[in-house]
């Protein structure tokens, strides 16, 4: 069965565009592969970025390009699985320094510049916990990395006033029906044939790669080894807060100390939602106490952090999340996030909240997810990184025959040489970290209530599309130019 899959992919594999490969004349082969930058990438930060004191501000967010309008307009948006809409534009000169610099680069749309410019006349607040923008819903061309055509007349807010807000955000969370009145981004790739499955696959990469991929509507089996399994998304009506996010069932955390030891966390078993979006993943009190204790944290500094020994990167340890069917283990080095300050300062990539139970970017960076939206469902493996295949999915089924490219026998990252404590005989494989420096960012992780987070009042025709920000350090980061480069 797998090698015929396989062979199926690679058949198909033509038909999805890259932006890596020559752009193909049409996006309706079925599927819309985008590399996702990591603000932090040295290629497109290059010299310039180097040594701005990040400190407090710093954003390891992930964006994607899109052109927006006739003639298109380059802007690039925070990627996010735990918001539902697609918005552009903040207010760049209610930031200072740097983040006003990085916020520019993220490029603007002018609707005036558009001929196909088409303002609805509606608007809402969405809110984050930190920051808000104020949209105006306007319908454009939106083209797509690789092709020449692209979707027609999508509906997206246009900013008319933010507050610390960086970049605009690509809601990829649920769409019409669900969690949006009109269709967003997710549905018009459909409905417009974009792709031939309503399902994409998130690949961050790890800390060292810093630049991941997203496929819309297909896969890239150059990102995992062995098999996919698959989770069901709890429905929202049973999920904690009724919101239909990516939810699924998280059967327990353990700890694979670098010795080879395990340690089983209690009360860990836990609806969790996947949150692009997020930097931090966030588990309950007790539970991240826990955590923090087993990496030599009593106690969370002023901004609710736990500091860590930034040699605990440099070890072969990890921590694992069990799914039923496949555990995925975040080696230390990419769980604990670093602040490049002299001397360099690190913290565990876990912060308590009682409201929120999420798996962030410090989670995201060691699976490989493909999202299958037509049945409700998340296909998780290891993530690993062996070249670069994206491929379209003709149809949903063929997610459960899939086998990844990458040999089982990566290593679990860590700073060094990888360690391999596979807990389940699965691929303990990721990115081999660099021990580069990583930087916190802002969050924008959505939620309906909470601290400072915000009912997104709007106009859902289901549970309302709350959108969250946990920012913690304050906000994204001070990086400075990386998108020029682009
Ligand atoms: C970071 O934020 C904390 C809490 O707001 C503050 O005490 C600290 O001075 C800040 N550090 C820097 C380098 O700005
Ligand atoms: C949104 O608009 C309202 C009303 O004009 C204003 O009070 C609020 O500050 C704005 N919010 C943001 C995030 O710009
Ligand atoms: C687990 O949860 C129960 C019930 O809330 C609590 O009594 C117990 O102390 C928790 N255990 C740990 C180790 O946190
Ligand atoms: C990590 O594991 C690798 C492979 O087993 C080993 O070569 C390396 O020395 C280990 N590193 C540390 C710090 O233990």
């Amino acid at each position: 069965m797998a090698p015929l899959s396989s062979l199926v992919l690679l058949t198909l594999a033509r038909t999805c565009l890259s932006q890596t490969l020559t752009p193909l004349p049409s996006i309706h082969e079925g599927c819309i592969h985008m590399p996702i930058i990591h603000s932090t990438n040295p290629q497109h930060f290059g010299k310039r970025a180097a040594s701005v004191a990040l400190a407090n501000r710093s954003d390891i967010a992930y964006y994607a390009q899109l052109t927006i309008g006739n003639p298109g307009q380059s802007v690039f948006v925070q990627l996010d699985t735990g918001s539902f809409e697609l918005w552009v534009n903040p207010d760049c000169s209610d930031l200072d320094g740097s983040n006003a610099r990085f916020c520019q680069s993220a490029g603007f749309y002018d609707t005036t510049k558009s001929s196909t410019a088409v303002s609805l006349g509606t608007g809402k607040t969405l809110r984050y916990g930190i920051g808000s923008a104020n949209i105006t819903y306007f319908r454009d061309d939106i083209a797509l990395p690789g092709s020449t055509t692209g979707l027609k007349s999508v509906q997206f807010g246009v900013a008319t006033s933010t507050v610390d807000e960086f970049s605009g955000i690509l809601g990829i969370g649920y769409g019409q029906g669900i969690a949006t009145r009109y269709k967003n981004f997710i549905d018009e790739l459909s409905a417009q044939n974009a792709v031939k499955v309503k399902a994409f696959t998130i690949a961050l990469g790890g800390k060292d790669v810093q630049e991941g991929v997203i496929v819309f509507g297909g896969v890239d089996t150059s990102r995992f080894s062995g098999t996919l399994t698959r989770l069901p998304i709890i429905p929202a009506a049973n999920s904690p807060d009724n919101v239909p996010r990516y939810w699924i069932d998280m059967q327990s955390v353990r700890l694979t100390a670098p010795s080879g030891r395990t340690r089983t966390y209690a009360n860990s078993t836990l609806p969790v939602f996947l949150d692009s979006g997020a930097t931090m993943t966030l588990l309950p009190a007790d539970l991240a106490a826990a955590i923090a204790a087993d990496f030599g944290a009593t106690a969370t500094d002023s901004g609710g952090f736990y500091p860590v020994d930034c040699d605990l990167t440099k070890t072969n340890g990890s921590l694992d999340f069990v799914f039923n069917g496949v555990t995925i283990q975040v080696p230390y080095n990419e769980l604990i996030r670093t602040i490049d300050s002299t001397p360099p300062s690190c913290f565990l990539g876990i912060s308590q909240s009682n409201d929120f139970t999420l798996l962030g970017d410090t989670f995201m960076r060691s699976v490989y997810a493909t999202f299958d939206l037509d049945n409700n469902v998340i296909w998780m493996a290891q993530a690993a990184n062996c070249g670069s295949t994206p491929a379209a999915l003709a149809n949903s089924n063929v997610l459960s025959t899939l086998t990844g490219a990458c040999s089982t026998r990566s290593a679990v990252a860590t700073s060094n040489t990888g360690s391999g404590v596979g807990s389940n005989g699965a691929a303990a494989s990721s990115a081999a970290g660099s021990g580069d420096p990583t930087r916190p960012k802002s969050t924008n992780e959505p939620g309906s209530v909470g601290n400072g987070g915000s009912v997104d009042s709007s106009a859902a025709s289901a549970p309302s599309s709350g959108q969250f920000a946990w920012g913690t350090v304050a906000g994204v980061l001070g990086i400075l130019t990386f998108l020029e480069g682009i």
